[in-house]
């Protein structure tokens, strides 16, 4: 199973990061320690399905993870983790997550498939800007890259079976997809992952 985000990330992106790599960096630690507490009340919310618990606290460790090594990166560089953001694109996604048990779950694991796979696209960005520059960043990046597109993978494939129609889960990804490309269109560029 797969899917293709409807937007790709302007160009402006990118080029904003590279001239503030400190505050993307900063940001980007942020992401990654909010990807594991996220995993985490997914599996506190869903105590009564296994599969769903050992995925999302392999995932939450994962992202932990990528946490401490860009916290090592921000240190090795002397610069300082800075408060975290508020990531309203993030926010907006959730908001868009339907209540009641059948669909909240499907929604969560959608929308968390949606955010890994724009991960997966803006780090791979940021190993290709990196690539001549600063080896080290963009061989890290591409790792990144690697790890993110597994997680999209497996929010997809725990999302198809919480959901058991492939049908009916394409057209409620598709929507969200389409309120992702928006967002990514609406929302001001910063040196962020979002
Ligand atoms: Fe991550
Ligand atoms: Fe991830």
């Amino acid at each position: 199973m797969h899917f293709e985000l409807l937007r790709a990330t302007p160009n402006k992106w990118v080029e904003m990061v590279f001239k503030d790599f400190d505050s993307f960096l900063s940001d980007h630690a942020s992401s990654e320690k909010k990807a594991s507490g996220m995993a985490l009340s997914v599996a506190a919310h869903y105590p009564d399905k296994p599969k769903i618990v050992s995925a999302m606290v392999d995932l939450a460790v994962e992202e932990l993870s990528h946490y401490r090594q860009v916290i090592h990166l921000i240190l090795s560089r002397g610069l300082h983790p800075r408060p975290d953001s508020q990531d309203t694109y993030v926010k907006k996604l959730n908001s868009a997550i339907r209540r009641g048990p059948d669909f909240f779950l499907i929604d969560r694991l959608l929308i968390g498939g949606i955010i890994e796979k724009r991960g997966s696209e803006r780090f791979s960005l940021v190993a290709q800007k990196f690539a001549q520059t600063e080896p080290t960043i963009s061989h890290f990046y591409t790792t990144i890259t690697a790890s993110e597109e597994r997680h999209y993978s497996l929010f997809l494939e725990l999302a198809l079976d919480a959901c058991g129609n492939e049908a009916e889960l394409f057209d409620r990804l598709k929507e969200l997809l389409e309120l992702e490309a928006n967002l990514i269109e609406e929302l001001p560029t910063r040196a962020a992952l979002h």
